[in-house]
């Protein structure tokens, strides 16, 4: 029922990729948006089965203390917080149902990590509503900022994130994940305070089929076509957008 729907996204940077040259921004915008809508119209069924009610305050405990079932404090490895630090990502001011199905896929083993997901597994579904609910209710460190258009002159980064790269048939990443990475609803991660390692961890896992491709796989679609320098840059620029005091310091040649 999905291929049908799938089907349809694919076919919209193709025939982008014919007219690039002519095609107006927003047109791709429109293409977009009518996309976005057939994902939440796709999404219903599952969504009105979902939805256990979680509380921040059970999930906090958990985060804090750990679980009955023997998970080890959240903020062991996250940070006090949810900021997360090397190796482990952030959480804060992720929505929770992006955290629910996080929890659900690494219980489940969709999503592989020998670290997390025995973890995952030892939580109840009320306790990975509850901490879901905890860590969406932290604040999210970075804005809705949405940088110029990128010309000529900018790199892959500044281009990816704002533009896509139709050639490619790769979408912005701020067309799906927002302004400035922040995210848009349960099925849009935000992006944009990630760092370059854990990026291209996940981006790994995608190619190596260690982690479910997300909503009608288009994340998993555009992770094949991205290389470790993209990567890089887009990390980089996400940086330079939400702190360009840091980033303009260093004279840039
Ligand atoms: C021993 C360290 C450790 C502890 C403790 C830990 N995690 Fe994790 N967690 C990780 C690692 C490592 C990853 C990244 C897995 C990967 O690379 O896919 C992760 C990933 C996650 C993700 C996916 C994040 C994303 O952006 O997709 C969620 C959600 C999560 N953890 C929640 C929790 C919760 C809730 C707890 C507490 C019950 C917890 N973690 C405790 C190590 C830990
Ligand atoms: C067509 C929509 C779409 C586009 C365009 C897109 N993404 Fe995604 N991305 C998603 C979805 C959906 C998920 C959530 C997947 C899941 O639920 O596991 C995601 C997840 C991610 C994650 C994992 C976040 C985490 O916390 O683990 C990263 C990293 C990411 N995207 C990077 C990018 C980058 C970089 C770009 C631009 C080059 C991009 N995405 C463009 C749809 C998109």
């Amino acid at each position: 029922m999905h291929a049908a729907v799938r089907a349809a996204y694919f076919t919209i940077p193709k025939m982008n990729r014919l007219n690039t040259k002519t095609l107006p921004q927003s047109w791709v915008a429109v293409g977009i948006s009518m996309l976005m809508a057939t994902c939440a119209w796709a999404q219903e069924p599952a969504a009105a089965k979902a939805a256990l009610q979680g509380s921040a305050a059970a999930g906090e405990k958990i985060a804090q203390s750990g679980s009955a079932g023997g998970a080890a404090a959240c903020a062991s490895c996250h940070g006090a917080k949810g900021e997360g630090q090397t190796g482990f990502p952030a959480l804060a001011g992720q929505h929770a149902g992006y955290l629910e199905r996080q929890l659900s896929q690494l219980a489940a083993g969709a999503r592989q990590s020998p670290v997390m997901a025995p973890m995952a597994k030892s939580l109840s579904e009320q306790e990975r509503a509850d901490v879901s609910a905890y860590y969406a209710s932290l604040k999210l460190p970075v804005k809705a900022v949405r940088g110029p258009l990128p010309g000529k002159n900018d790199d892959a980064g500044a281009w990816l994130v704002e533009r896509g790269r139709w050639a490619d048939g790769i979408p912005a990443c701020a067309q799906c994940h927002g302004p400035g990475g922040v995210g848009v609803g349960k099925d849009f991660p935000a992006i944009g305070h990630l760092p370059a390692d854990y990026m291209q961890s996940q981006i790994d896992a995608w190619n190596k089929g260690q982690r479910d491709a997300g909503p009608l796989g288009l994340m998993g679609a555009v992770a094949k076509k991205l290389t470790a320098d993209d990567v890089k840059a887009v990390a980089a620029y996400y940086q330079r957008l939400h702190n360009p005091a840091a980033a303009a310091a260093p004279a840039k040649p």
